[in-house]
């Protein structure tokens, strides 16, 4: 008779354990649900539009296949010294994340928006979106001419 007992409690204790680890399973599963929402409407907040070629010297640029390693160089440069102030490559920072930006904008839109900023916020309906999402901050002219320019816009394929 004690055997019994002592089997019964076992088989108690095990059946706590093992509805416990499933009230964790849940919360940990609506967490991730939460933080995946979360991603998904930042991403949403301003419009993609892969045809708008925006407003600027630019009317059109199709890439090569292949990526220029001199032009990511030389671009790679430029970068660090005139835009990395408030862009990173993945998250925000002052302003959005560089990677994976042709999957949202038109090489000829980005360019646009590196030559021609403060008409870009003006006139464009994607940048005056994404100034109203920055918090009216505005994108700085830095002047670049279009070679380096260019450069810069091949260099943001590469990340
Ligand atoms: C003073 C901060 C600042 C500097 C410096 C700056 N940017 Fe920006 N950039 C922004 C902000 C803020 C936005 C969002 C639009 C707005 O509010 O004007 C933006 C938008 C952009 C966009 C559009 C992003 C998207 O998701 O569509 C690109 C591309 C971009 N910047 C590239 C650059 C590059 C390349 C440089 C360097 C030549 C640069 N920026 C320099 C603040 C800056």
């Amino acid at each position: 008779m004690k055997k019994i007992y002592t089997l019964l409690l076992a088989a108690t204790f095990v059946a706590c354990g093992s509805s416990n680890e499933k009230k964790d399973d849940g919360f940990k599963f609506n967490r991730t649900k939460k933080e995946e929402t979360k991603v998904v409407q930042e991403k949403t907040t301003t419009p993609v539009d892969l045809d708008n070629r925006g407003i600027g010297p630019i009317k059109d640029l199709v890439f090569d296949s292949a990526i220029d390693e001199a032009m990511v160089k030389e671009g790679s440069t430029a970068f660090k010294q005139k835009c990395t102030a408030c862009h990173k490559a993945e998250g925000k920072l002052i302003g959005p994340a560089m990677k994976g930006i042709y999957e949202r904008r038109h090489p000829a839109w980005v360019m646009n928006m590196l030559m021609n900023p403060a008409e870009m916020v003006k006139e464009d309906p994607i940048a005056k979106a994404l100034l109203a999402e920055y918090s009216n901050i505005l994108m700085i002219n830095q002047n670049l001419s279009q070679e380096e320019a260019r450069a810069i816009a091949e260099y943001l394929r590469s990340l």
